[in-house]
This record gives C-alpha cells, sequence and structure tokens, in this order.
C-alpha cells in the first residue's frame, strides 16, 4: 500500500468541500484521458504505466552498469538539463549525506555524482574541470533530443578531457550516453565511439523521465535502491487507478489545487521543511511549470526551504498578496537524532527545549507556521511522507506526476509538450550566428 498521504482541511477557508467536489467529474475525465490517450499530448503518456513496465533484467542492466562505473571511477559526471537532470539530483540530494563531498578522499564509501551541463558557467566548467584533473572519472551524458546546447557544450568538454587523461578506449569505457533510440546527434556520437546507450522511450517527455535510465542510472551510481524506487512509483501507480476521491491521493491533490487556482490562488509554494528537498522543489517547479504554464494560463510554481526562508520569505508570505497557497512536505520521521543540551549557564535562554531533539522543534516550526499561514489568508495543503527513502521518494513522484497530467487536463491544456522553451533558443542561436539561422540574426540585429 502506498504510505503517502494529503490532507487539505487547512484549504477549506478559502474554498468549501463543494467547490472542491464540484472538479471532480473533470478530474475524473483527466484520469480517464491519462489512461486511454484522449486527451491533447497524447504521444507522450509513456510514463503512465512506466513502473509496472520496468523489468527485472532491465534493473540488472542498470545496476550492472552502475557497478561498472563504480569500479572505474570516483567521481561520475552526469551531463543534462531540465528533465534530463533535476530528478536524479532531486534522489540523490534527498537521500545523501550533505557533507558527503566535504569528507576526505579516504572517505569514500560511494562514487560521487557530480552535475554538469545544466548551465552555461563558465567558471563551473572550468572550476570542475580543474577539479577532475587526474581524478579517476565517468561520464553519464544525457539528453532525449540529442541536441541541447548546454549539456552538448558540457560534454564536448569533458570528453576530450578525459579522453587526454585516460585515452579514448578507456574513456569510451567510461561513458554512458542516454538518449532517443534513434534520432540526434548523441545517438549518432554513442553508436560511433561504442559507447554503452540506455534508451529515453519516445513516448516519455523530459520532465516524466525520473524513472527511465535519465534518473535511474546516476541515482544507482551514486549507491542508492532502484529497486526501491521504482517499487514506490508501482505502489502508487496503483494507489491512483481509480477514479475515487477518497483513495486516489493524486486525484484529491489535482482537484483541491484546481479550485484554489479558480479561487484567485495563483501562485503555489512547494514547501519542505528539510533541507535536503530542496532539489525536489526543483524538479517539482519544472514538472508542473512546464507542463502547466501556457496559453496564458497556469498555477506559478515557487519552492521555499523552511525554517530557511521564513527568514527571507516569511514575511511576504505572511502578509503579501493574498494570491498564494502552500503545499508541504511534511517528513515525518528523520533519519539521524540530535538532541539540544543543557547548559548550566542559559545565557542563550535555550535550557527550556534542553532534552528535545531537534526534529521536534522543526515539527513545531512547521505546526506553528501552518497555523500563522492559514490565519493569514494562506491555504495549505500537507502532504506527508514517512521517511526520505527511496521507496517514499519513489511514491512521491509517481503521486506527482499523475496529479499533474490530471491537473493539466483540468486546466484545459497539454500538459506535456514545452513550445515555449524555443523562444529564447531560436533568438540565442540567432545571435550566435548558427548555420541556418541567418535570417533571424539579420531580424535580432535590427533590434539591438
Ligand atoms: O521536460 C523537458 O522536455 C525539458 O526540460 C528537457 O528535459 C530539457 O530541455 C532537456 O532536453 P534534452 O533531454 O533533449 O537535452
Amino acid at each position: 500500500m502506498a504510505t503517502i498521504n494529503v490532507d487539505v482541511k487547512n484549504v477549506l477557508g478559502t474554498v468549501t468541500a463543494e467547490q472542491i467536489q464540484a472538479i471532480n467529474p473533470e478530474a475524473a475525465d483527466g484520469l480517464r484521458k491519462v489512461y486511454d490517450g484522449s486527451g491533447l499530448g497524447n504521444d507522450f503518456l509513456g510514463w503512465v504505466s512506466l513502473p509496472s513496465e520496468i523489468t527485472d533484467a532491465h534493473l540488472a542492466d542498470l545496476e550492472a552498469t552502475a557497478k561498472s562505473l563504480n569500479e572505474n571511477c570516483d567521481y561520475v559526471v552526469a551531463v543534462g538539463i531540465g528533465g534530463s537532470y533535476l530528478g536524479a539530483k532531486a534522489v540523490i540530494e534527498a537521500l545523501s549525506d550533505q557533507f558527503a563531498a566535504l569528507r576526505p578522499e579516504g572517505d569514500f564509501r560511494r562514487t560521487r555524482v557530480l552535475f554538469a551541463g545544466q548551465n552555461i558557467g563558465e567558471d563551473y566548467l572550468s572550476e570542475l574541470q580543474d577539479f577532475l584533473t587526474d581524478k579517476r572519472f565517468g561520464i553519464i551524458v544525457i539528453s532525449k533530443s540529442g541536441t541541447t546546447t548546454e549539456p552538448a557544450i558540457a560534454f564536448r568538454l569533458l570528453k576530450e578531457q578525459l579522453e587526454a587523461q585516460v585515452g579514448k578506449a578507456e574513456a569510451a569505457k567510461r561513458i554512458v550516453a542516454i538518449t532517443d533510440a534513434r534520432k540526434g546527434a548523441l545517438r549518432q556520437l554513442a553508436t560511433e565511439e561504442g559507447y554503452k546507450t540506455f534508451v529515453i522511450p519516445d513516448n516519455v517527455g523530459g520532465r516524466f523521465s525520473v524513472l527511465t535510465p535519465v534518473g535511474l542510472l546516476p541515482i544507482a551510481v551514486a549507491g542508492f535502491n532502484i529497486r526501491e524506487l521504482v517499487k514506490g512509483a508501482c505502489l502508487m501507480e496503483n494507489a491512483t487507478k481509480d477514479a475515487d476521491v477518497e483513495s486516489n491521493p493524486s486525484l484529491l491533490y489535482a482537484e483541491t489545487r484546481n479550485a484554489l487556482y479558480r479561487a484567485g490562488k495563483k501562485v503555489e509554494i512547494l514547501v519542505n521543511y528539510n533541507p535536503k528537498l530542496h532539489f525536489f522543489g526543483e524538479w517539482w517547479k519544472q514538472l508542473y511549470g512546464e507542463s502547466e504554464g501556457k496559453d496564458g494560463k497556469g498555477i506559478f510554481p515557487a519552492s521555499v526551504d523552511f525554517s530557511t526562508d521564513l527568514h527571507s520569505m516569511g514575511q511576504w508570505i505572511q502578509e503579501g498578496e493574498r494570491t498564494i497557497f502552500e503545499t508541504v512536505l511534511s517528513v515525518e520521521n528523520v533519519e539521524r537524532k540530535v538532541v539540544i543540551p543543557s547548559d548550566a549557564a542559559n545565557l542563550d535562554g535555550l535550557n527550556y527545549l534542553a532534552g528535545k531533539r531537534v526534529d521536534q522543534v522543526n515539527k513545531m516550526a512547521e505546526l506553528g507556521t501552518r497555523i500563522a499561514h492559514v490565519d493569514g489568508g494562506v491555504p495549505v495543503i500537507r502532504i506527508t511522507v514517512p521517511a526520505l527513502r527511496e521507496q517514499y521518494l519513489g511514491e512521491l513522484i509517481y503521486f506527482f506526476e499523475k496529479a499533474c497530467g490530471i491537473s493539466g487536463y483540468i486546466l484545459g491544456v497539454n500538459p506535456f509538450n514545452q513550445p515555449g522553451v524555443e523562444a529564447y533558443k531560436r533568438n540565442m542561436f540567432a545571435l550566435l550566428e548558427k548555420p541556418g539561422y541567418e535570417e533571424e540574426t539579420k531580424a535580432i540585429k535590427a533590434r539591438i
């Protein structure tokens, strides 16, 4: 049975239970479209039954590839951007010791996964190149289209460096390409160079691809259990099949956020109280931002890390324009135990907390904030997860994906395309005088 829970009682001061229920037929219709493919973007529904279709042989292949990279590399650079980056980054950060990177090199327990190609920062790339000098490293290059500029630049640089450090033949053994089955420059390069490859299915878009090799291989290389992750996603796939809002948490979340949107709440803030979830917020923002922000519509997805951001964004959230709602990701159990000590002098006045665990304080910060925000006119959806473990993250990922598909259909958009992403690329290519963009170059130069 899936374990995560969605609680919407703290939105009821803003919308009524009847207003939420009124969306139920549209949500059920969205769910039906996700399954029967009668909605917009139906050629990108491969993620729907992806978890239950993952075979043991596929997982074994991913694990064997991760093992080979682990044996040959102290560092593996995952090169990708957007959907080819954020899922792996989110899961690895949620499961990792946050200070692993600062531990002495002799203290390696697992290969460290670094990321590149998610920006065009010259300093970032140069510093990464410096760091990798004389290190035992490998590369997982991930691009569905195989033509995205950011990862293509990073991969060209890192491939050249790796070949210079270990020779072309050894480099080819330490490079894995994850891309389209047939098309794109990366597929061609991988075939020519003899890289191990994995396929991103045609019918799975970037932001829905974390449970394909795009996410699974880097996560396995980082030492985490991809079988448990997939198990969690399977449990949630089963739990979100029926159009029964009592038992289907994705349906409940999708219809509640749409009821809030219709009541004028245009911004959804994903809140965490665990710094390990920072990048989960980044993944979620891409999932919902690219899926829903189109045709002049869509809830703007934002994210904050509490209690850190209570000291920066807290004022705005408490008393700013009342167009926001929060979705709080609450982790019930932490992995470690830290008890606040008593202090004889008690100069900081903290002895009232002596003997309490840090997480108890965090939980009271969460409860106090929830009450304050509800009182301040910010409705709160609360999603609880038992702990930051692979299975629960798998559940959460699939839960949000399913809700996103349903929610996009409720909104009346195609949740599976991203036409707006091309606009900046066309201008950038024109400005960089890419062959084939001569007309655009002329036109854009006339404007600057
Ligand atoms: O969700 C998406 O489709 C995008 O964010 C892509 O994942 C991103 O642009 C990277 O594309 P590609 O994997 O083709 O390099």
